[in-house]
Formats: structure tokens, C-alpha cells, sequence
């Protein structure tokens, strides 16, 4: 059979010469169309004497078997090659227009707090810093709440190995802070927080910043002038007023809570506050016949909703650009 021999050979060869799809295609027709060599062959099967046909029928079909094979390899071989000359083509095509990359804006939480700096700043407060995971002293005990004291169960609080807390509050960063510096103190310590509870003015994790002045004579009355001064200063008006609420927390006496207003709209909380308790500063080793300030904490989430007029404080933490994109400074 050198004929098929001669066909097997001289189609891979004009396969393998196919430089297109439309090419390949025509020698396909060439070969194994209707009038094509490989059935032609397969039609004088008839004129073999009897006993050579099954072996000459199964060899011309395994031949046909192959030159599909490999036309279909040479098929996939044309479109990759296809593909990659538009990709290098694209690749080099130097008018397309550039992708871009947009510029990205500041998180106006990110910007609250740094507004809140700046300010605090400008009062003569320094600003610190302190570990997100907590331990139990730091958290609680250093801050007049011993293990078995109620007030811990005023925090749902996140734990994490080893006894370690996911801070509840930032006021640990104030015995941090009192542990490495000796008064006079005058600090605010901004950070997130955890805390179990999820609903429209609360998320699991939320901002605080802790505010701290120790010196030989800080009273209510300097919390009170600085924290009117800050929020005039924030909110850019001067019908700021205050009011403090009798409140109780374990680690100031007595304790605040601070309700502000514009005019005489209504009043609304945004920090708990009190003279540090004598306990925290022997806790830190200082003497509290000598030194005493006051220490608030606050919600700057609440103010940025207040500022920016937000209504649901998650909408903060949803990450959708086209609600952040409207705050960028
Ligand atoms: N740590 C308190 C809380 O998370 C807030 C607070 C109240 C902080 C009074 C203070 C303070 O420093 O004096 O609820």
C-alpha cells in the first residue's frame, strides 16, 4: 500500500503548510473531503479480492484516524498562534489610551481622626498609641476594675488566646502611658476598638479616642473649657454648648458623661469622662496626693456622622466607593 503511504506523508506535509485556518481547511477537503485521496482510496476497496479487504480497510481507517489527529492539533496550533499575535500586537499598539489608576481618598473616619489630632494638637495634648489585643491588667484591673468587679460585664468582650482581650476601650492606653511617662501628662490616644454588638449606631469594631491630662491642679472645670474649645473647633461653630451627666466608671470619680448640642437643638452623648481615680494612678506608681486630671473617652464615629450627616454608622465600614468618594478631601 505505498499508495496510502504517499497520501499519510503528503498530507502532513500540507497540514503542516497551512499557514491559516482557510489553508488547513483545504487541505483537509484535499484528503478527507468527498473527492478527497484518502476516500477515493477507501472506494476501490470494492475491486480487492475478498480476503485482502478487512486487513486494507482497517489500514486505510487507522490513516484516516491520524490525519484527523492531526488535524486537529494543527487546528488548535493555527488559533493559539492567532491569539498570541493579537496579544503582542495589542501589546505593542502604543495609541490604545493608558488604564489609569484612579486616585484614592482618605476614609473620612481615617480623616475625622486626623482632623481630631490636629486639634487636640493645637490644645497642647500629644498623641499616643497602644496594642489593639490587650491583656486583662491593661484592659481591666490597672483601670480600678478587679477580676470579679461588675463593670466587666459592661463590655461584651472579645477574647483571643491566651487570656488576651480584643481592647474594648482605649483607656488602657492611658496606664500604658502613665507606666512609661511621669506627669504632668497631657495626651489623646485615638484607636479602634471591639465590642460583641452589631446594629445601626453600633458596629463590633469602632473608634475611640481617649483623651488624659494629669497635672498637679487639672479639675472638671479645664475638661470642660477644652472640651468646648475642641468641639467649637471641629465643627466650626461657636453655638456649641455642654452638659455633664452624673455617670459611674470604675477607673474616674467622679464620672461624666458628656452630652453636647448645636443651639438648642437636642443633646446628644458622644464621651464618657471623670477625675482618673486615685487607684489608676497607684496603679502606675503615681502619687496620687500629688498628681490629678481628668481622662474621657470619646466616640469619633459619632462625630463624624454628625459632621459629614450620616445616619447609620455601618454605611462607614461597607467599603462602597460611592459612598466614600463623596468625603474626599
Ligand atoms: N472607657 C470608657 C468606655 O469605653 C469611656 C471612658 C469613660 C473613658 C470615662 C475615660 C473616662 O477615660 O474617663 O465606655
Amino acid at each position: 500500500m505505498d499508495a496510502l503511504n504517499d497520501i499519510v506523508e503528503r498530507a502532513f506535509a500540507d497540514f503542516a503548510a497551512s499557514a491559516d485556518p482557510a489553508a488547513l481547511e483545504n487541505a483537509k477537503a484535499k484528503y478527507l473531503g468527498k473527492a478527497g485521496a484518502l476516500t477515493a482510496l477507501l472506494k476501490t476497496l470494492g475491486t480487492l479480492p475478498a480476503d485482502e479487504r478487512a486487513a486494507t480497510g482497517a489500514r486505510i481507517n487507522a490513516a484516516k484516524r491520524e490525519l484527523e489527529d492531526a488535524l486537529a492539533l494543527r487546528r488548535t496550533a493555527l488559533a493559539d498562534a492567532k491569539l498570541a499575535a493579537q496579544l503582542a500586537a495589542d501589546a505593542l499598539d502604543v495609541s490604545l489610551p493608558g488604564r489609569g489608576r484612579g486616585i484614592g481618598g482618605v476614609h473620612p473616619l481615617t480623616l475625622t481622626l486626623e482632623r481630631i489630632e490636629m486639634l487636640f494638637h493645637s490644645l497642647g495634648f500629644d498623641v499616643a498609641d497602644g496594642p489593639e489585643i490587650e491583656d486583662d491588667f491593661h484592659n481591666f484591673t490597672a483601670l480600678n476594675t478587679p477580676e470579679n468587679h461588675p463593670a466587666r460585664s459592661m463590655h461584651d468582650t472579645f477574647y483571643v488566646d491566651g487570656g488576651m482581650v480584643l481592647r474594648t476601650h482605649t483607656s488602657p492606653i492611658q496606664v500604658r502611658y502613665m507606666e512609661t511617662h511621669a506627669p504632668p501628662i497631657r495626651i489623646i490616644a485615638p484607636g479602634r476598638v471591639y465590642r460583641v454588638d452589631s446594629d445601626a449606631t453600633h458596629a463590633p469594631m469602632f473608634h475611640q479616642v481617649e483623651g488624659l491630662w494629669i497635672g498637679e491642679d487639672v479639675s472638671f472645670a479645664d475638661l470642660k473649657s477644652v472640651f468646648t474649645e475642641f468641639l467649637r473647633l471641629f465643627f466650626e461653630r461657636d453655638d456649641v454648648t455642654l452638659r455633664f451627666r452624673p455617670s459611674f466608671f470604675p477607673f474616674t470619680e467622679p464620672s461624666a458623661e458628656i452630652d453636647m448640642r448645636f443651639g438648642d437643638s437636642g443633646w446628644l452623648e458622644i464621651a464618657g469622662s471623670g477625675q482618673v481615680h486615685p487607684n489608676v494612678l497607684r496603679a502606675v506608681n503615681i502619687d496620687p496626693e500629688r498628681w490629678q486630671g481628668f481622662a474621657f473617652g470619646m466616640g469619633p464615629d459619632r462625630l463624624a456622622m454628625l459632621r459629614y450627616g450620616v445616619d447609620d454608622l455601618r454605611l462607614f465600614y461597607e467599603n462602597d466607593l460611592r459612598f466614600l468618594a463623596q468625603f474626599a478631601e
